[in-house]
């Protein structure tokens, strides 16, 4: 009966959305302006127009003289349709021109920033008399900060409303759009909003798949197309939303970031629907005699090699079913799967490595990609580690006991063959020394590393970072050297699985912090990438206006401030099985949860004067899983139900680990000094 109620309890304020005022999705689809940024020309009222609705001011009016233009600021990234409300036109030859941008580095009114190799042109709307004005749903703009509106005609109009309806979350009714079911807040401000800029750069990438590649779709022939035109119009995968890269651009499924965002959205929104859209859409363009999958979810690309980005989507669909438990849908894929398996595995050779051919070259952006390379080795172990348990939900146990074999000789090779004592790091492969933060980060995150070699790497990678991030040094093009934050999300979860809990959390201060709070950047999603001297130009492209400022691979730090920080971690698919294990670093207080099918896991933590810890837990019925806490130091005051605390098994002596059935727990205890 107690039991009952308090679950009820648990379930209401839940409902209440915790921390609601840090999430960054809008409560309405249609957005107003937020501020003027500037105006050229002679302008009158542009202020009367924003979302600051005062009603002791007059009716909103805004009048643009004949090559006059007015910029408006969102305020945040935004994703959507713009339109125009007119009360009066001089002459009926009007048209209205628009130009986007996420960053302020490319507000002009002559262009917009890029989808593509050049430019954005300017886009039109014919205004030629009252009305409103809405551009047509392939001209939405995936991404934008600032909307510029000039006055294209010869005379004189006025405008009396300026909007857009934001089209990210489609699935998502108007009234749920801010309906995250998981929440993190911690005493460093930083932190918290770095957490949610991730959820929303995750959101604003979450689209209508009928209206997908910014870079390649063009209108059919006898509309008028220009270099330089934008259209959204591709459909890129079934249903009715689908996660893509990038807000702005491509707006298309590529696997390797979908390795980073499914984590991100896991632990914010829950919506696997526009995951599993996603991962369809990947193993729809299967090569059917190779087992081959594409490097990105595009027909027109399907025949472009990427083993790196084959394993991705496998490791992504593992992600998947660990989050939802979907069996059907794993029942259905395993053929697939096994065939993308049979396809990898089928390139190891007889040195137990994985070999990359060189017509696999293509990977996120680094210079090279082939022969014995650490990452792609990492990355196989990572999915190999994966896929046996996928295996056994299966119950397939020869494949599984088949990839278990191959792991482990694929371990002691690699540490054989590209481990380098004197950096303390993995060599790039078996003829270079170059040392890769990617595949350094991804063997230390899938277990490949030992821990002597992860704490090591954890100490390398660390003693590298400069004013603004952690190099990927195997991304150094053209003189400078990348800022990845794809890879930089493999580095932070490197620090956290060695046991470096604070310098997962320096490291995000460090890049993430950078990336929410510098000017050039939007304060609400994060960069695709920049450079190590704090330059927005991504080494990668040649042309820098195209970075997009909303990037599913970016958002590393929600998912693992979620899973290491706060500690609360799934094992098992839809959390049968579970670990919670705070690490709160220089932290003082933590509250995370995440609300599952399965009943709500949370946790709060607080730490008085460095010394005592207080801890409130709930993991639902019928679950199990491990708590492991710091130290117990003498006393213990434990007041919890349903947990049969059994043996302290723990080989970390600064931690003390306890096996519970689920349930709620209170618990207090010291931190013991060392
Ligand atoms: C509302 O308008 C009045 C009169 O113009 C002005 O004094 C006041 O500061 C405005 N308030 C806000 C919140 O903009
Ligand atoms: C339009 O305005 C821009 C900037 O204010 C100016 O450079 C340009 O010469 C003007 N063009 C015309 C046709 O007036
Ligand atoms: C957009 O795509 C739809 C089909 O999905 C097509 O009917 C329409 O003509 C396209 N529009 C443009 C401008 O390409
Ligand atoms: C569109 O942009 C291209 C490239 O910048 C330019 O050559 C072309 O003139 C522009 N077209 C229009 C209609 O502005
Ligand atoms: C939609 O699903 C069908 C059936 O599986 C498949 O043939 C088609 O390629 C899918 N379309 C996209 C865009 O993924
Ligand atoms: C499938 O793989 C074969 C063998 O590599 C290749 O010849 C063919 O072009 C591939 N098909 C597609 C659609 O990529
Ligand atoms: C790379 O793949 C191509 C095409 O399958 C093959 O002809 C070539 O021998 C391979 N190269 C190596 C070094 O294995
Ligand atoms: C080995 O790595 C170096 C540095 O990244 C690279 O230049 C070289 O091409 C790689 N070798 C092969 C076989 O890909
Ligand atoms: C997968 O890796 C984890 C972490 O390194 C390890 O605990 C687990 O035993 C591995 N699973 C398999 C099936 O090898």
């Amino acid at each position: 009966m107690l039991w009952l109620q308090c679950f009820n309890l648990l379930a209401m304020v839940a409902a209440a959305i915790p921390y609601r005022e840090y999430i960054l999705m809008p409560d309405s689809r249609k957005l107003l302006p937020q501020s003027v940024y500037a105006t050229t020309g002679t302008t009158v009222g542009a202020a009367s127009i924003l979302d600051n609705l005062n009603s002791s001011q007059s009716a909103p009016q805004l009048i643009l003289s004949a090559n006059s233009s007015v910029t408006y600021d969102y305020g945040k990234n935004i994703a959507g349709i713009v339109s125009v409300q007119v009360s009066r036109v001089s002459n009926p030859q009007q048209r209205i021109g628009l130009t986007f941008s996420e960053s302020n580095m490319y507000v002009s009114p002559d262009h917009s920033d890029s989808t593509g190799l050049v430019l954005d042109n300017v886009t039109y709307l014919d205004t030629p008399g009252p009305g409103t004005f809405t551009l047509p749903p392939w001209l939405r703009r995936g991404g934008f900060r600032y909307l510029t509106i000039t006055n294209e005609g010869v005379d004189e109009v006025q405008l009396s409303q300026v909007s857009t309806e934001f089209t990210s979350m489609p699935d998502y009714r108007e009234d749920q759009l801010q309906a995250y079911t998981g929440w993190f807040n911690c005493n460093d401000e930083l932190l918290n909003k770095i957490w949610y800029a991730g959820a929303y750069t995750n959101n604003l990438c979450t689209v209508d798949p009928k209206y997908g590649d910014s870079a390649q779709s063009a209108p059919p022939p006898g509309l008028p197309f220009t270099v330089g035109d934008y259209f959204y119009n591709l459909t890129i995968a079934n249903g009715t939303s689908v996660l893509v890269d990038g807000a702005k651009r491509d707006t298309l499924v590529w696997p390797g970031d979908l390795t980073i965002a499914i984590p991100t959205s896991f632990v914010s929104t829950n919506d696997m629907v526009s995951i599993k859209n996603a991962l369809d859409s990947l193993f729809v363009r299967q090569n059917s005699s190779t087992g081959r999958l594409p490097y990105v979810g595009v027909p027109l690309r399907a025949t472009l090699e990427s083993w790196t980005y084959h394993m991705h989507t496998l490791y992504s669909s593992a992600l998947y079913f660990q989050y939802t438990n979907d069996i059907q849908w794993l029942q259905d894929l395993w053929p697939h799967y096994k065939f993308a398996m049979e396809f990898i595995t089928s390139k190891i050779d007889a040195t137990d490595l994985l070999y990359v051919n060189e017509t696999a070259f293509r990977d996120w952006g680094r210079n090279s990609m082939g022969g014995y390379n650490i990452e792609a080795n990492a990355l196989l172990y990572l999915v190999l580690n994966v896929s046996v348990d996928l295996a056994s939900t299966v119950q397939d146990t020869a494949s599984g006991s088949q990839w278990k074999d191959i792991a482990s000789r694929l371990r002691v090779a690699v540490s054989a063959t590209l481990w380098d004592e004197e950096q303390g790091l993995f060599k790039d492969n078996a003829t270079s020394l170059l040392a890769p933060q990617d595949g350094n980060s991804l063997a230390v995150k899938s277990g490949l590393a030992t821990p002597l070699q992860a704490r090591k790497i954890s100490q390398n990678l660390a003693a590298r970072w400069g004013p603004y991030g952690a190099p990927a040094v195997e991304a150094e093009i053209g003189g400078k050297t990348t800022v990845s934050p794809f890879a930089g999300s493999f580095e932070v979860d490197a620090h956290y699985v060695s046991g470096n809990p604070q310098r997962a959390l320096d490291l995000i201060r460090l890049q993430w912090g950078f990336m929410l709070n510098d000017p050039r950047m939007t304060q609400s999603t994060f960069i695709e990438g920049y450079a190590t001297d704090g330059s927005l130009v991504y080494p990668p492209y040649t042309f820098q206006a195209r970075i997009s400022h909303a990037h599913t691979w970016s958002t590393g730090p929600t998912g693992s401030l979620t899973f290491y920080t706060a500690g609360l971690r799934i094992l098992s698919p839809l959390g049968k099985t579970w670990i919670i294990e705070p690490n709160l670093g220089d932290l003082t207080r933590v509250d995370a949860g995440l609300t599952k099918s399965l009943g709500p896991f949370t946790i709060k933590m607080t730490v008085k004067k460095g010394k005592q810890w207080s801890m409130q837990a709930t993991t639902p019925t019928g679950t199990s899983g491990t708590l492991s806490l710091p130290a117990l130091g003498c006393k213990a005051r434990v007041s919890l139900w349903s947990s049969q605390g059994s043996d302290s098994k723990s080989n970390d002596r600064s931690r003390f680990a306890v096996c519970c059935e689920g349930g709620y727990w209170d618990l207090m205890g010291f931190f013991l000094t060392m």
